[in-house]
C-alpha cells in the first residue's frame, strides 16, 4: 500500500492578493508534495481562503459589499498566482463553505459533549465595547501595550513582537482602532475551550514534546503551557482557557444552541483544512469519514512561524478532544524578507509583487529555484536579494545545469540524428557517481532540506561540466576519425542531464516536463532514473530551455529602482550594436557577434590604449545596483610609500558572475582610461569582457582571462 498523505498550507486571509511570503510557503510545500508524488506517495494537497472574522467584515463594509461578495472577489484572483507559480494544490476552497459550517458545528458539539466531561464552558466576561461605534470591539480593533513585553500598539489577541497570546483586557492603555475612543467594559456571555483542564495540559505536554516538532518550535511552545516561576519570582500562568466566541455582528459560523454567538475565526479556520479536503473528496465521490478513518493516513500542515500557537496547541487539542485524528506534524518556516531584511508588512507589502513578476515575463521557476536554494527545515528567516537571485539563476541554474544540454545536444542532432552512442569508460564512472547520489538527495527532499538537495545537485553538475571541459566536444567535432568519441562524450552529457533533471524536478516541474519531451522519455522519477536509458535511444531536437534573468527585469520588478537602470546603462561601456537595426536595414544577425566591425585604425591608435593584466583581489556586489560588481584590481602598481596600489573598478557583469568566483582570477583591464565618477563611486579603469550585441541570440557576458603564466601589470599588446 502506498502512503496516503493529507497536506495543507496555512489558509490565507481573504482580504488581499498574495504577497511573496505566501508564495514562498506554497512553493516550499509544493516542492515537498511533488517530491512525495514522484515517490509514488498518494497525496491530497489542499488549501482554502480564511474568510471569517471582524477585519474582513469591516473591510467588506468599507468596500460597500457583503462579506460573501468581498471574499468571492478575492477567491477569484487566486488561480493566476497558483497556476503562475506551478503550485499543485488539488483543491482550493473556502472556510465559508457548507462543509466548514457543518464540520465546525459538529466539532464544537463533540467538544461540548465529550464523554469524559465537557471541554466547553460558558462564562460572563467583561468585554471591551466601543461607546462611539456601539459594538463590542473585535480583538484586532483594540490596540495597546503588550502585557508581557510592553511593546506599544499591539493587537488585542496576540503580540507581534514577543508572540504572547492574551485577552484584549490584558492590554495596557487600550484604545479602539475604529474610533480611537477608550473602550468601556461591558458584560457578555462567552464560550471557552478549557485548555487549562488537566486533560488538555497533559495531552499537549506530550503531543508537543514527543520529538515530532522541529526542536526550536517545541522549545518555544513549551513556554506557553508550562506553569513556571519567572526569574523575578512571579508565577507564569501556563495555559489559559481559550475564548472561542464572538458576539454579533460577526462574519462567521453561528455556535449551535447559542443565538447571536459566533465562533471566533481561529476556531473555524483550521477546520477549513478538513472542509477543503471534504469538498475535494465530495467532488471525487469519496466518503470523507472513511478517508479520515484510515489509520495509515498522515496529516501535515505547512505554516509560518507567526501562527505556531494556533497549530501546536489549539488545533491538536480541538481535534483530539472532539475524538478526531491529530496532525502527524506541523512544518514551520521562517519569514521571507526582500532586499535586505525589510520585514514584509501585511498592509504595506513589499516591492516584490508576485503578479507583477509574472506579468514582466519573468520565469516562475527562477523564483522556485532561488527560494529552494535558500530553504531548509529550520524556521529561520530568508531574504530575497536581487543580486543573489540573478547570480544563482544565471550562473548556477543556467550556467551549470542548462548548459550541459545545450553543449551536447547540438552535436548529437547534427551529426548522429539524435541517436545516443556507447558510454565511454570514464563517462560510465561519472554517471554511476551521479546515480549514487540519488539516495542522499531523496533523504534531503524528504526532510525539507531543499537548499542542501540543490547544493548536492549543483556539485554534480560541476563534475559533468568538468568532464565536458576535459573532453572538449567542440574540438572532437573538428577532428577526423573522432566521431565515436564525440558521440560518446555527448551521450554521457545527455545521460547526466537526465539524472540531474530528475533531482531538480520537484523544484522545476515545468522545465522537467520540457526536458522529458526533448529527451523523448517517460516522466522522470527517482526510481526510473536509476535505470539507464536504452541503447541507441533517440532524443528530440534541443530547444532553448531557459532564458537568463536580466538586470532590466529586476529593475522593472522593483520599480522604484528604475532610475538605477537608466543611470547604469549610460555608465557601463557603450554597446554600439545593441540597438535593433532600423526598419529596412539588414539585421545584424549575420555579422560577427551581432555588430558590424568598427572603422580601421592604425597601430598608433591602438597603442594609445594601455591594456594590462589585472588580478582581482576583491570583488563584491554593489548595493542598490543589479548590474554592477565592484572589483579591486592589482595591476602591479605601487604608491609613494611602496605599498601596492589597488584600483577600484565598477563593471556591469553582475548578471554573469558571482563575486566570490572572481576573486583571485586574472583578467585584462584598460589601465589608462580616465577615472569616471559614477553613482556608486569612482571607477578607475575598465575590465574587458565579450558579449553578443543581441542578448537573445547568444546570452551571457564573458570576462577575458589570460593563459596561465601572465602576471599582474604585464602589458597586453
Ligand atoms: N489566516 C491565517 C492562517 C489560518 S491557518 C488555519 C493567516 N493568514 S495570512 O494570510 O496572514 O498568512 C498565511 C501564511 O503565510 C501563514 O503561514 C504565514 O506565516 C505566511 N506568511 C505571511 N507572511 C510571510 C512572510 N513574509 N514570509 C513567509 N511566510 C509568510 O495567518
Ligand atoms: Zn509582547
Amino acid at each position: 500500500m502506498p502512503r496516503q498523505l493529507f497536506v495543507t498550507t496555512a489558509l490565507p486571509y481573504a482580504n488581499a492578493g498574495f504577497h511573496i511570503g505566501h508564495m514562498m510557503e506554497y512553493i516550499q510545500a509544493d516542492i515537498w508534495v511533488r517530491y512525495q508524488r514522484m515517490q509514488g506517495v498518494a497525496i491530497d494537497f489542499v488549501c482554502a481562503d480564511d474568510t471569517h472574522g471582524a477585519p474582513i467584515m469591516i473591510a467588506a463594509e468599507k468596500a460597500g459589499q457583503t462579506p460573501q461578495q468581498f471574499v468571492a472577489d478575492i477567491a477569484a484572483g487566486r488561480k493566476q498566482y497558483l497556476d503562475g507559480f506551478h503550485i499543485s494544490f488539488d483543491n482550493w476552497h473556502s472556510t465559508d463553505g457548507p462543509e466548514n459550517h457543518e464540520l465546525a458545528r459538529q466539532i464544537y458539539r463533540d467538544l461540548r459533549d465529550n464523554p469524559d466531561g465537557s471541554l466547553i464552558e460558558i462564562r460572563t466576561i467583561a468585554q471591551f465595547f466601543d461607546p462611539e461605534k456601539n459594538m463590542f470591539l473585535p480583538d484586532r480593533f483594540i490596540k495597546g501595550e503588550c502585557p508581557k513585553c510592553h511593546a506599544k500598539d499591539q493587537y488585542g489577541d496576540n503580540c507581534e513582537v514577543c508572540g504572547a497570546v492574551y485577552a484584549p483586557t490584558d492590554l495596557i492603555h487600550p484604545y479602539s482602532a475604529l474610533s480611537g475612543a477608550t473602550p468601556v467594559l461591558k458584560d457578555s456571555e462567552h464560550y471557552f475551550f478549557k485548555l487549562s483542564d488537566a486533560r488538555c495540559v497533559d495531552f499537549l505536554a506530550k503531543w508537543t514534546q514527543d520529538g515530532k516538532l522541529q526542536l526550536e518550535v517545541a522549545n518555544k511552545v513549551k513556554e506557553w503551557f508550562s506553569v513556571r516561576t519567572n526569574p523575578d519570582g512571579t508565577q507564569s500562568e501556563g495555559l489559559g482557557d481559550w475564548d472561542i466566541s464572538r458576539d454579533a455582528p460577526y462574519f462567521g459560523i453561528e455556535i449551535p444552541d447559542a443565538p447571536g454567538k459566533y465562533f471566533y475565526v481561529w476556531l473555524d479556520a483550521p477546520i477549513g483544512y478538513l472542509a477543503s479536503l471534504k469538498n475535494l473528496l465530495g467532488k471525487r465521490g469519496l466518503d470523507y469519514d472513511a478517508y479520515m478513518a484510515n489509520p495509515e493516513l498522515e496529516q501535515y500542515h505547512f505554516i509560518g512561524k507567526d501562527i505556531v500557537t494556533f497549530h501546536t496547541l489549539f488545533w491538536p487539542a480541538t481535534l483530539f478532544f472532539s475524538g478526531r485524528k491529530t496532525p502527524d506534524n506541523i512544518f514551520v518556516h521562517g519569514f521571507l524578507t526582500v532586499n535586505n531584511g525589510e520585514k514584509m508588512s501585511k498592509s504595506r507589502g513589499t516591492g516584490l509583487d508576485p503578479l507583477k513578476y509574472l506579468k514582466l515575463g519573468m520565469n516562475p521557476e527562477w523564483l522556485r529555484y532561488y527560494l529552494a536554494a535558500k530553504l531548509s527545515a529550520r524556521n529561520e528567516d530568508i531574504d530575497f536579494n536581487a543580486h543573489d537571485f540573478m547570480a544563482r539563476v544565471n550562473s548556477d541554474l543556467i550556467g551549470k545545469y542548462i548548459n550541459i544540454a545545450s553543449r551536447a545536444a547540438g552535436f548529437l542532432t547534427k551529426r548522429f540524428e539524435g541517436r545516443l552512442g556507447e558510454v565511454p569508460e570514464d563517462g560510465a564512472a561519472l554517471l554511476h557517481q551521479l546515480r549514487q547520489q540519488s539516495d542522499s538527495i531523496e533523504v534531503l527532499y524528504a526532510a525539507r532540506e531543499c537548499a542542501k538537495a540543490l547544493r548536492e545537485t549543483m556539485l554534480l553538475a560541476d563534475q559533468v561540466n568538468a568532464y565536458v571541459d576535459t573532453n572538449k566536444p567542440w574540438d572532437l567535432a573538428k577532428q577526423t576519425g573522432m566521431d565515436a568519441r564525440l558521440q560518446g562524450v555527448c551521450t554521457v552529457c545527455i545521460k547526466a542531464f537526465r539524472v540531474l533533471t530528475c533531482y531538480l524536478k520537484p523544484v522545476l516541474p515545468e522545465l522537467a516536463r520540457q526536458v522529458e519531451q526533448f529527451l523523448n522519455i517517460a516522466p522522470l522519477s527517482f526510481a526510473n532514473v536509476r535505470e539507464p536509458l536504452p541503447a541507441r535511444h533517440v532524443i528530440g531536437t534541443y530547444q532553448h530551455l531557459m532564458q537568463r534573468v536580466t538586470p532590466e527585469q529586476l529593475d522593472a520588478l522593483f520599480e522604484s529602482k528604475q532610475t538605477v537602470a537608466t543611470v547604469e546603462q549610460a555608465q557601463v561601456a557603450p554597446k554600439t550594436g545593441s540597438k535593433p537595426a532600423p526598419a529596412g536595414m539588414p539585421s545584424n544577425a549575420d555579422v560577427p557577434g551581432g555588430e558590424a566591425l568598427a572603422p580601421t585604425i592604425g597601430i598608433q591608435d591602438f597603442a594609445k590604449i594601455d591594456l594590462r593584466i589585472a588580478k582581482i583581489m576583491h570583488c563584491e556586489a554593489v548595493e542598490d545596483s543589479t548590474k554592477l560588481l565592484r572589483l579591486t584590481l592589482d595591476v602591479g602598481e605601487k604608491d609613494e610609500t611602496g605599498q601596492p596600489r589597488l584600483r577600484n573598478v565598477l563593471s556591469g557583469i553582475a548578471s554573469a558572475y558571482r563575486p566570490e568566483e572572481l576573486v583571485g582570477k586574472l583578467t585584462v583591464m584598460v589601465a589608462n582610461l580616465a577615472p569616471r565618477k559614477m553613482k556608486f563611486g569612482i571607477s578607475e579603469g575598465m575590465v574587458l569582457a565579450a558579449n553578443h550585441a543581441d542578448e537573445a541570440t547568444a546570452p551571457g557576458i564573458y570576462l577575458l582571462n589570460p593563459w596561465p603564466g601572465a602576471q599582474p601589470g604585464m602589458r597586453v599588446h
